[in-house]
């Protein structure tokens, strides 16, 4: 019986119903493609995070509703010392009326972690995406709705939440500030919202994140002109977020390093912080064969070691993969393609990626 099958199912006492698919494999070998070792979040100190689902809306992913929501929880709290709402932090699900906040989700979230001693990350507070209706056609004032929104979220969770993407994704590829509602209504959108977020809670991180700045140096010339800029006027930010949806080919280790030591360059922290490796980028693959798994093992210990040999131990904010299993990855979706991203496949079961991942971390203290 593989090692975390066993652990998954004596452990958590969540009974063999569950784990059925286990008797069948009861007697049969390990195989090399299913790793042992010691937990992720026993290698290192580094924050090793994973993003969750936990609204009734995202029913597969859901570590509350999903009909596995249990083998989740088990698998999250083994492997990952750091947690991040997938959605249910975003606008449209915590701040789904003028008036209302929907507190629930994102509080199970946060209890879930404070029980399995794991940090939180929030998820985000300004974004073009994700947008509640009533955010979108908003008329009253601006910026005090923008005030209302970011100090209820960030006080709400200030005890509890470690550190927070405040802006996410304010800028296009080349470099240009993303036209969107927050652009269009308020002048300066981006300081005020940094500066709201450390007025509710000086503790707490705050970060700028974005895609494809670990590869298009415009776009990232464009977020650290920001930061340039908010030194000069006192305006808190401590880190990048760099999203890294990226895929076996692209970008190149030259470019991401070259990337995080702009950062660092800047004192900056740098967290990873929506991995996934896209392992069939030009739709020529049905299934993740053992020469894939192989490419995609390398390809994590690369791109992990990469950040850990360029961001020194007191700016390394942590790498967090976005999502568990790779069934429940949002690449498929999104891309119209099938793959495999993650470090679990879809029964739970570590992945040559898990072991790429963990080779990087164990190779550096
Ligand atoms: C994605 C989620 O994974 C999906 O479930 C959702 O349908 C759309 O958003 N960049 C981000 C994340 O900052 O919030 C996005 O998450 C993925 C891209």
């Amino acid at each position: 019986m593989p090692r975390l099958i066993t652990h998954l199912c004596l452990v958590a006492a969540i009974g063999l119903a569950a784990c059925g698919g286990s008797q069948t494999t009861n007697t049969t070998p390990d195989t090399p493609t299913q790793p042992s070792g010691p937990m992720l979040r026993e290698q290192t100190s580094l924050p090793i995070g994973v993003a969750l689902g936990v609204g009734s809306f995202e029913p597969a992913s859901s570590i509350r509703y999903s009909p596995q929501a249990s083998q989740l929880r088990h698998l999250a709290a083994s492997e990952f010392s750091s947690v991040v709402a997938e959605n249910v932090m975003k606008p449209e699900y915590i701040h789904p009326q003028e008036q209302q906040y929907h507190w629930n989700d994102g509080d199970y979230l946060v209890q879930f972690a404070q029980q399995n001693n794991m940090r939180i990350h929030g998820h985000t507070l300004v974004w073009h995406n994700a947008l509640p209706s009533w955010m979108s056609n908003y008329s009253g004032n601006w910026e005090s709705m923008l005030a209302d929104h970011i100090t209820t979220i960030v006080s709400h969770y200030s005890d509890s939440i470690n550190s927070w993407d405040v802006v996410n994704e304010a800028f296009l590829d080349d470099g240009s500030l993303r036209s969107s509602i927050w652009s269009s209504h308020i002048p300066d959108y981006l300081a005020k919202a940094y500066t709201l977020a450390r007025a509710a809670d000086p503790d707490a991180d705050l970060y700028y994140n974005d895609y494809n700045i670990e590869a298009m140096p415009k776009k990232l010339d464009a977020v650290l002109k920001m930061v340039t800029d908010f030194r000069t006027r006192n305006i808190p930010i401590d880190g990048i977020g760099f999203q890294m949806h990226i895929d076996r080919y692209w970008p190149s280790t030259n470019e991401i390093r070259q990337a995080f030591s702009r950062c660092v360059a800047m004192g900056l922290k740098v967290r990873i912080s929506e991995l996934d490796i896209r392992m069939n980028p030009n739709n020529t693959a049905t299934a993740l064969t053992p020469e894939l798994a192989e490419a995609q093992r390398q390809r994590y210990r690369d791109v992990i070691t990469t950040y850990l040999s360029t961001v020194p131990a007191e700016l390394r904010g942590g790498i967090t993969v976005w999502g568990l299993t790779d069934a429940l990855s949002w690449t498929p979706w999104y891309y119209k393609i099938p793959d495999w991203p993650l470090l679990f496949d879809a029964n739970f079961q570590r992945k040559p990626a898990w072991t790429g991942m963990s080779e990087a971390l164990q190779a550096t203290p």
